[in-house]
């Protein structure tokens, strides 16, 4: 069995019952995908899975044989960070850090999601692309939890790169 993570294949030997999050962890030491519940509770093990998002911990490594994932690790760096990773450090969009992995992979998705017109359970008007309402942003990003209550810097974080020109 072999995953592409980031660009890298990985492929040790693996117990079938290791989820996809501990395989990223503890097989492929990267340590950005955090385990907040490990039951698809809270998103903070989001990782982008063939470029839609995922709760890693929800998934059996053994089941995504062959498949590409990006973690945060791979969505940007310190030199050079995304303009999601940018903007939520200029929104101070986090106070702890736990959950910003989860909700920086989540929003990168979730913006190519609007972009490719996937309705939301906030969606008026199925005719029509979706909007960058508020309203949207906050219902397509509920999967991502912060227990530290960072929401409104979070959403202030992802609408400026929604409202940024690509
Ligand atoms: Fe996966 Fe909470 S650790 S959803
Ligand atoms: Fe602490 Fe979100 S910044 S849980």
């Amino acid at each position: 069995m072999a995953i592409t993570i980031n660009g890298t294949c990985y492929d040790p030997p693996v117990d079938p019952r290791v989820s996809l999050l501990d395989f990223i962890r503890d097989h492929a030491a990267l340590p950005g995908s955090k385990k907040g519940c490990d039951h698809g509770q809270c998103g903070a093990c989001t990782v982008l899975l063939n470029g839609r998002r995922i709760n890693s911990c929800l998934a059996l490594a053994v089941m995504h044989d062959g498949d590409t994932v990006t973690t945060i690790e791979g969505i940007g760096t310190t030199a050079e960070p995304s303009p999601l990773q940018r903007a939520f450090v200029a929104h101070d969009g986090f106070q702890c850090g736990y959950c910003t992995p989860g909700q920086i992979c989540s929003a990168t998705a979730m913006l190519q999601e609007i972009a490719d017109g996937w309705p939301s359970d906030a969606t008026d008007d199925l005719a029509s692309p979706p909007s960058l309402s508020e309203d949207e942003l906050r219902e397509r990003m509920s999967g991502n939890l912060c227990r530290c209550g960072a929401y409104p810097n979070i959403i202030d974080a992802i609408r400026t790169v929604a409202d940024t020109p690509a």
